[in-house]
């Protein structure tokens, strides 16, 4: 009786056992036996060219990857992953992004392979892994270019600090740093060092510097490290949460119904010099404004926001014009109209002090304090309403009411002439001022009536997403 020795078999049947041994919860022996035996009583068993086909995987890892039924068109990233103690990570997420039909193909630092092997990032990838810019097989025809390009998107996990150095100063003295200069897909990074490292201020110059040129982050979190007994903000973000972020890149864009809409917001309050450092204000926020203008903008359109003094980040892709006074507000307004569609948001103040001191007026003792002679402000809204030629198809304003907010709301829009008024309570219990919520009732002028429209409680932001969908709407079905 013949004797089979599995270790002389050729490597696809050796690999093809070992996977289904495992998957089978047998030994390879014991799966040979099973074949032998379904062979004998004519089940069927792979034909030579299936076995020839077989993917030649180690089976401890292939044991563990789910196999997802294969869709192609689901997005390709370029891994490139760094040298640190978080590359284990990298491996699980490789698996995470296989799960979502993402295909992966990993370029591994030298650093990187101190700590996992070029053999397994391909196991898990299905796809070969590359290590050396000096590759004759793969740089023949400039494969760095290529990783770079032949895909939707770079992620970096883990981004050493030593990593992030050398993108922020643009050194390309290796393949991961080749491929990065290289690329033009957006680059996705996850940090992962000590928090020592981290909060540095070379490495702190280098993230803003790679934020500046438009690279993106996730993480880092904060939590305990590798090293014993050190925490804080450095630990990688979980692979789930790379994949995640990873795949916001990956989508489709959501429709953008405003596309090629130009719309002007204000927002804020104004501040109104008394002297050179005392001035007249409210307790506006922004936020709504703020809101508006990042709905408006997600939804496509063309923004510009022009905003008083406020404590919020400028919204991105939005153009945001900062001013102080209603008079700078209403300038800068008029500047830029033509606008298909304009929202006054700010509060701006009523008056101003007719005399506005050029020194800082001093208190002279026994003398009674200065009057203040207020005058009226231009009112921006009604000025842009009654526009004959450069009025925007829609204006919108607001109705900031402490009481009778319907009545006073409905009012308003007759007086200013805007076509819509949002008007939102705002007397000090209900934490509008400078709150994240608001409560909002839409009043519009339809054939001469006014329509109200009573919204429940939200946040700021869906008010926002919320007014955005009505103009969306209105402008499908024009009146
Ligand atoms: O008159 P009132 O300040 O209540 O009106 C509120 C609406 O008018 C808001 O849309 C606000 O932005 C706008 N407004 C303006 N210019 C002013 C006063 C108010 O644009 N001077």
């Amino acid at each position: 009786m013949a004797s089979l020795t599995i270790r002389k078999l050729d490597d696809a049947i050796k690999s093809y056992l070992r996977l289904r041994s495992a998957k089978n919860g047998r030994s390879v022996e014991e799966e040979v036996r099973v074949i032998l035996r379904e062979y004998l009583e004519g089940s069927p068993t792979p034909s030579g060219a299936a076995l020839a086909r077989v993917p030649v995987v180690p089976a401890e890892a292939s044991a563990s990857v789910p196999q997802p039924a294969r869709r192609t068109g689901d997005g390709r990233i370029t891994l490139i992953i760094g040298g640190g103690i978080a590359a284990y990570k990298s491996l699980d997420l490789i698996r995470r992004l296989k799960e979502r039909h993402i295909q992966v193909r990993c370029v591994l630092t030298k650093a990187a392979q101190q700590f996992v092997t070029p053999l397994a990032a391909s196991a898990l990838s299905g796809a070969r892994s590359y290590t050396d810019l000096f590759d004759a097989e793969s740089e023949f025809d400039a494969g760095h270019i290529r990783l770079a390009r032949d895909c939707d998107l770079i992620v970096v996990a883990p981004a050493t600090a030593d990593l992030m150095a050398k993108m922020a100063n643009g050194h390309a003295d290796d393949l991961a740093t080749a491929v990065l200069l290289a690329a033009t897909r957006p680059i996705l990074l996850a940090p992962a060092m000590n928090p020592a490292m981290w909060s540095n201020a070379a490495t702190r110059r280098n993230a803003e510097q790679l934020r500046r040129d438009g690279i993106h982050f996730v993480g880092p979190n904060a939590g305990e490290m590798a090293e014993a007994g050190e925490a804080g903000v450095g630990r990688m973000a979980e692979p789930l949460e790379i994949a995640a972020s990873a795949e916001r890149f990956l989508r489709p864009k959501p429709p953008q119904p405003l596309a090629g809409k130009r719309v002007l917001i204000t927002a804020g309050p104004t501040q109104e010099a008394i002297d050179p450092v005392r001035y007249i204000s409210n307790r506006s926020s922004g936020k709504q404004g703020f809101a508006i203008a990042a709905a408006a903008r997600a939804a496509g359109a063309d923004v510009t926001l022009i905003t008083g003094p406020v404590e919020l980040d400028d919204p991105k892709g939005v153009a945001v014009i900062h001013v102080e006074s209603a008079r700078q507000m209403l300038d800068k307004v008029e500047a830029m109209l033509p606008a298909d569609i304009a929202i006054f948001a700010a509060a701006v103040a009523d008056w101003r002090v007719a005399h506005e001191g050029g020194q800082k007026m001093k208190k002279t003792a026994g003398q009674l304090p200065p009057p203040l002679q207020l005058v009226e402000n231009p009112d921006i809204l009604a000025t842009i309403s009654r526009l004959k030629e450069k009025r925007p198809g829609l204006v919108i304003g607001f109705a900031a009411e402490t009481e009778h907010l319907i009545d006073n709301a409905k009012a308003k829009l007759k007086r200013k002439g805007c076509d819509w008024i949002v008007a939102n309570d705002v007397s000090p219990a209900t934490g509008t001022f400078g709150g994240d919520r608001n409560t909002i009732h839409l009043l519009r002028r339809e054939d001469g009536e006014i329509s109200v429209d009573d919204w429940p409680v939200m946040t700021k932001d869906e008010v926002a997403v919320a007014l955005i969908a009505q103009i969306v709407e209105a402008l499908r079905t024009p009146a």
